[in-house]
């Protein structure tokens, strides 16, 4: 195929703000997939995608548009294929950028997909920089304009002021019911360039970066003898995915060496928290539900008959304590009547208990206590 007549470009935009729908529209359009056929998001083919309804791997799609060359030039509808379109539908989470990375190095073009309403979100700026660092043309794509709380205008502001994309170039779209998505292709944009030919593609290949991790977990083989094996299965892993890297390590906390008993520690995703004013864990755990967390656990230490305080140190340097107060039995009970020093003396007698307890008491840590210290450690 002539070169001067492809066009590579991919989709990026924060998560969920409407990629491999759009993608769908624009299959559609080329006749690639049939209108209504098919299940929705269909490039998002792996399992975890379908169960989550979020893009984990890169995905491609070649398409043709048939008559974009035809209306340009007035010659036959009929005529050859006019444009071949690589699109790549890439994901949106942040877990995943490294797939991003990826895919703008074989492009030339970037659809920036905005949602009209959420407006220009952190991921939108991350591929943004990843798209402008990469030399790619980037059209911008304002989309779900069918949402009642859409603003558009205020979308069209942020481009211009924050990436300096031109608000005339941006298309509106909604990808849900195809509104600003007909005839032509956007992608046959001609200031999407074509590819370099095999001569001018440059001696080494310079926007694919390092992954940067996000995620980590730690795993230990059930029975010392699978020791290898564990090893071997994720050697072929990190063939398979250049974003996952393995370090070796024994957990010295959980106490036991790597070589002896099973423990996979729970995947943790490091994240600074800030309390502003007026956020409290209601609205913090609406605002994650929101943006489709699940809360599987609210937990805290049991408290104990005595006060336990809690702290955090790094070396010898205390950086955040807690105390929890002591539960406190009712030795009054069975004091019917108005003996006040009978009732005095048995309140001394808890006092006097409570210290010596806290002095000789110790607590049992539960075991999910444990995990959780280990999961933010
Ligand atoms: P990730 O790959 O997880 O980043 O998501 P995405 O950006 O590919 O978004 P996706 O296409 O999966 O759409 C996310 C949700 O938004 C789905 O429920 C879509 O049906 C919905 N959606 C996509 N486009 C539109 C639109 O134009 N209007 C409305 N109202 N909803 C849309």
């Amino acid at each position: 195929y002539p070169t001067e007549r492809i066009r590579n470009f991919s989709i990026i935009a924060h998560i969920d703000h409407g990629k491999s729908t759009l993608a769908d529209r624009l299959l559609e359009l080329t006749g690639t997939i049939k209108r209504g056929k098919g299940q929705p998001q269909y490039l998002d083919k792996l399992q975890v995608e379908r169960e989550r309804g979020i893009t984990v791997k890169a995905q491609t799609a070649t398409m043709f548009h048939p008559h974009v060359l035809s209306s340009n030039h007035g010659t036959n509808q009929n005529d050859t294929p006019s444009f071949l379109l690589n699109l790549i539908d890439t994901p949106g989470h942040v877990d995943f950028s490294y797939e991003v990375s990826r895919s703008l190095a074989a492009c030339q073009g970037a659809l920036l997909v905005v949602d009209a309403a959420q407006g220009v979100q952190a991921q939108t700026v991350a591929n943004f920089y990843l798209a402008f660092e990469s030399n790619l043309t980037i059209i911008p794509v304002i989309n779900k304009i069918d949402q009642p709380t859409a603003d558009p205008d205020r979308v069209k502001a942020q481009l211009k002021s924050l990436f300096d994309l031109d608000p005339k170039d941006a298309l509106l779209t909604s990808a849900k019911t195809g509104q600003g998505l007909e005839y032509p292709h956007p992608c046959c944009d001609r200031r999407i360039p074509s590819p370099p030919g095999c001569c001018d593609m440059p001696s080494e290949c310079s926007c694919f970066k390092p992954a940067k991790h996000m995620v980590f977990s730690g795993l230990y083989p059930a029975d010392g003898s699978d020791f290898d094996a564990l090893n071997h299965a994720i050697e072929r892993l990190t063939c398979n995915d250049a974003s996952v890297s393995v370090t070796k390590e024994t957990s010295t906390a959980l106490g036991i060496e790597s070589e002896t008993r099973v423990i996979s520690t729970i995947p943790t995703v490091p994240y600074i928290f800030e309390y502003s004013d007026g956020r409290y864990v209601g609205p913090v755990i609406t605002l994650c539900s929101e943006r489709r967390g699940e809360q599987l656990e609210y937990s805290f230490i049991d408290r104990q008959m005595f006060e336990i305080t809690i702290q955090a140190a790094i070396g010898s340097k205390v950086i955040a304590r807690e105390t929890l107060s002591a539960m406190r039995k009712n030795v009054l009970a069975k004091c019917y009547g108005g003996d006040v020093s009978r009732k005095k003396k048995l309140l001394e007698k808890q006092k006097e208990g409570k210290k010596r307890m806290k002095r000789v008491g110790s607590v049992d840590i539960p075991q999910e206590a444990f995990h959780e210290l280990l999961k933010v450690s």
